[in-house]
């Protein structure tokens, strides 16, 4: 039996309890299935296109991977959230580009920042010391998301998407925004 250290469980902002852990190979079809089930909007903030081919893909690239970090998390057995950091090329091996995808009736449930946070957590372990997120300017979500978590941005803009950067050491700001955000749920 392997033991997955990175299996947690979290409280989500509507009361409800999530499972975060890393993704196994028997969780191949519930993936491509979240990839067929999220909105139209959804996919397009994800993969800047409608077309599900590239998200398919993008998980079979994920699963053949061996460097790549990747999270799920599950609600009452359902893949609910689904969240990846892939290394960048080599002349930037502390680097990885961060990309979370949830449900569409598991939205602003807090699912995208616990995912950050433990994902995080996964990456410094790793020696991953920099994450990068691409986000379309329009995508207030994952914005909100980024902003919330208390991590200092650096922000460019490449044709038309923004680029952040951030280190992933953990920050007074971002021990401070998981406190608030527990105590929170706690009230
Ligand atoms: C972006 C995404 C991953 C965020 O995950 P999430 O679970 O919805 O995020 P959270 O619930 O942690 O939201 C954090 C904050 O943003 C707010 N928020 C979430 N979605 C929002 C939206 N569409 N518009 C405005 N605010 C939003 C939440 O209410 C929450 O605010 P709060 O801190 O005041 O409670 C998710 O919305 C998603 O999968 N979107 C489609 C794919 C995508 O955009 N991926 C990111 C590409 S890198």
């Amino acid at each position: 039996m392997t033991i997955d250290r990175t299996a947690a469980d979290v409280l989500l902002s509507d009361g409800s309890l999530a499972v975060v852990r890393s993704l196994t190979p028997e969780g191949t079809d519930a993936l491509h299935d979240l990839h067929d089930r999220v909105s139209d909007g959804s996919a397009q903030l994800r993969f800047f296109t409608l077309a599900r081919a590239a998200a398919h893909k993008y998980v079979d690239h994920v699963l053949e991977e061996p460097y790549q970090l990747a999270l799920v998390a599950e609600v009452d057995g359902r893949l609910a959230g689904f969240a990846t950091a892939e290394p960048l090329p080599p002349h930037l091996p502390h680097v990885a580009e961060v990309a979370f995808l949830a449900a569409d009736d598991f939205q602003g449930h807090g699912l995208g920042t616990l995912l950050l946070e433990h994902l995080a957590a996964l990456a410094r372990d790793r020696g991953i010391r920099e994450f990068e997120a691409n986000v379309l300017p329009s995508n207030q979500g994952m914005l909100r998301v980024l902003d919330d978590a208390g991590f200092r941005l650096n922000r460019c803009i490449e044709e038309g998407v923004e680029i952040y950067r951030f280190d992933t050491a953990v920050t007074a700001e971002a021990q401070a925004a998981e406190a608030e955000r527990e105590a929170r749920l706690l009230r």
